[in-house]
Formats: structure tokens, C-alpha cells, sequence
């Protein structure tokens, strides 16, 4: 079980845990190219973004100068996320975000390719402990991917929240301290790195549901109390940069390698 992609399957409202693409590449489906990002930009969420830009993947965000993008979970279903239309290859992101308190609320920032590789911040309501990263390749389940790191006050005031990831290497850094590096050859020699055009998406959803699996809410903190609510996630600016420069990223076979990505001008 994938439990952001569960998130996502509850907000598509599907009864069960679904790892979902639009289109995968590297399973023969015939999709389109990847529009690419190709350049780098500090949006500030003081308003809306750009329809051209972003999508309301689910439910409603509202933008205000005051604090930015507001994520809000006010009654059972709800898990509002936005997502990047275009991709970046290779590249940084930096979130300044503040995440949302409350048992099972789980406040999250994703980017994710066509075929599922996958890198990951989550936050959990009640723990102000710990940070959490994670990242899969391929989509291949692993349980092992995902790091506790300890830092406090993220449910009080924004903090800085980077990826930065190279041929290379995948690191995050809070607030300017690294705090795990993922080299190429750490991830099964490289097969399982995160390494085709990925999307970022921000969201908040509730792992506390009662009606997801038992294990799934004791991973999030336990049941959310929907009656205590509303819960709030903030995004005051996120910095993006694609290392890469084109028009698309065209897939050119199914192996889902950094290689078989054709940069196209
Ligand atoms: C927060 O997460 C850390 C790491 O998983 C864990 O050791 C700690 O017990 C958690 N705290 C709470 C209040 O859940
Ligand atoms: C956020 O952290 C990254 C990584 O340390 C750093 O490069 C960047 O300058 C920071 N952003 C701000 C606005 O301080």
C-alpha cells in the first residue's frame, strides 16, 4: 500500500488504495509527451496562479496575501491539492510552507513522474517532532524509503522545505540544513533512483479517516475528529527550478531510464 497515493485515490474517490498516472509511458500506453517546465520561477500564492500553471487537482484552495495558499480539510473527504501542469528534469524546489495540525491530518508535498517515481515531504498533525521524507522509484513499493528527521515548530510558522536532485544525487534540506542525501547508487544501483520528468503537488488529506484501513490511520496518528476541524495547511511561496531546457520530455522506450528522455527544443 502507497499511502499519498492512497490520498490521491480517496480524493478521486476510489474505494481502494490505487497507484494512479494519467498515462504510463513505460507500460505501452501511447501518451503524450511531457510539456516541460524549462525554467525556473518563485510563485508567491498572495493570489491565485495561473490557470496555465497549476491545476485544483481536488477540492478548493483559497490564495490570500496574508498567508499564502490555505489547504483546508473542514469534514470527511475533503483533501484539497494543486499540481503543476508542466515537469521539470532534474532540478529544486523550495516550499515554504506551514503544515496543518490534528490527529490523522497528514500535510504533504509531492512530485511525481509518469511512471511513478516519486519524492516526497509529509508531515503529520500531531507529531512536532519529526519531518518525514520519502521516495520510490518505479513505483515499487518499498517500506524502506521513507526517513524520520527531527525539527520542530512546523505546525507554528513557515519553514523552508528544498529538494534539490541531480543525475547524481536527491537531497532535502530544511531551512538550509541538509538532512539526507539519496545517491543514485543507493537506490538498488540506480534502477529504483527517481530519474524521468516529474510534477509537484502540494495537499493535505486526512490518513485518519475512519474509513481507511486500520493501519493506515495508526500511520497518520490515529482517527481524525472531523468535529474539531477545520484543519489548515499554508503554502506562503514555492521556488521552482527545471535543470533541463525544452519544449517536452518525450519518453522514448519503456525502460523508465534518465536515458531514454529526449530533451526536445
Ligand atoms: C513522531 O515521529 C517520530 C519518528 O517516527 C516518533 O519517534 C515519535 O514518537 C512521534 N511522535 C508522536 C507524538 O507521534
Ligand atoms: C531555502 O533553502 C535552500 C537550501 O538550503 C536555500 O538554497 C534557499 O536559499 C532557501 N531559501 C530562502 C528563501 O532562504
Amino acid at each position: 500500500m502507497h499511502l499519498r497515493l492512497l490520498a490521491l485515490g480517496l480524493a478521486l474517490g476510489l474505494t481502494s488504495a490505487q497507484v494512479v498516472s494519467d498515462c504510463d509511458p513505460t507500460k505501452g500506453e501511447d501518451c503524450e509527451p511531457n510539456p516541460a517546465f524549462s525554467t525556473s520561477h518563485n510563485f508567491i500564492f498572495n493570489q491565485t496562479p495561473s490557470y496555465e500553471l497549476w491545476e485544483n487537482y481536488a477540492g478548493e484552495v483559497t490564495y490570500d496575501p496574508s498567508y499564502g495558499a490555505k489547504f483546508t480539510i473542514s469534514a470527511q473527504g475533503e483533501s484539497p491539492t494543486i499540481r503543476m501542469r508542466q515537469y521539470f528534469f532534474f532540478g529544486r524546489t523550495e516550499v515554504h510552507m506551514k503544515v496543518a495540525p490534528g490527529q490523522g491530518i497528514v500535510s504533504s508535498m509531492m512530485w511525481l513522474s509518469d511512471n511513478l517515481d516519486e519524492v516526497d515531504w509529509e508531515f503529520l498533525g500531531t507529531n512536532d517532532t519529526h519531518a518525514m521524507s520519502n521516495y520510490f522509484g518505479k513505483g515499487h513499493q518499498d517500506w524502506h524509503n521513507g526517513e524520520e528527521h527531527p525539527m520542530t515548530g512546523m505546525h507554528d510558522d513557515y519553514h523552508n522545505y528544498t529538494c534539490y536532485w541531480t543525475e547524481e544525487k536527491l537531497e532535502w534540506w530544511i531551512d538550509g540544513g541538509l538532512i539526507r542525501t539519496l545517491l543514485y547508487d543507493d537506490a538498488e544501483g540506480g534502477k529504483y533512483f527517481p530519474q524521468t520528468p516529474m510534477r509537484l503537488s502540494l495537499g493535505i488529506w486526512a490518513g485518519g479517516d475512519p474509513e481507511l484501513p486500520e493501519g493506515t490511520r495508526q500511520w497518520a496518528g490515529g482517527d481524525t475528529d472531523f468535529d474539531s476541524g477545520p484543519y489548515d495547511m499554508y503554502v506562503q511561496s514555492i521556488f521552482i527550478e527545471d535543470f533541463s531546457e525544452g519544449k517536452e520530455y518525450v519518453w522514448t522506450d519503456e525502460t523508465g531510464s534518465m536515458e531514454s528522455i529526449e530533451v526536445v527544443e
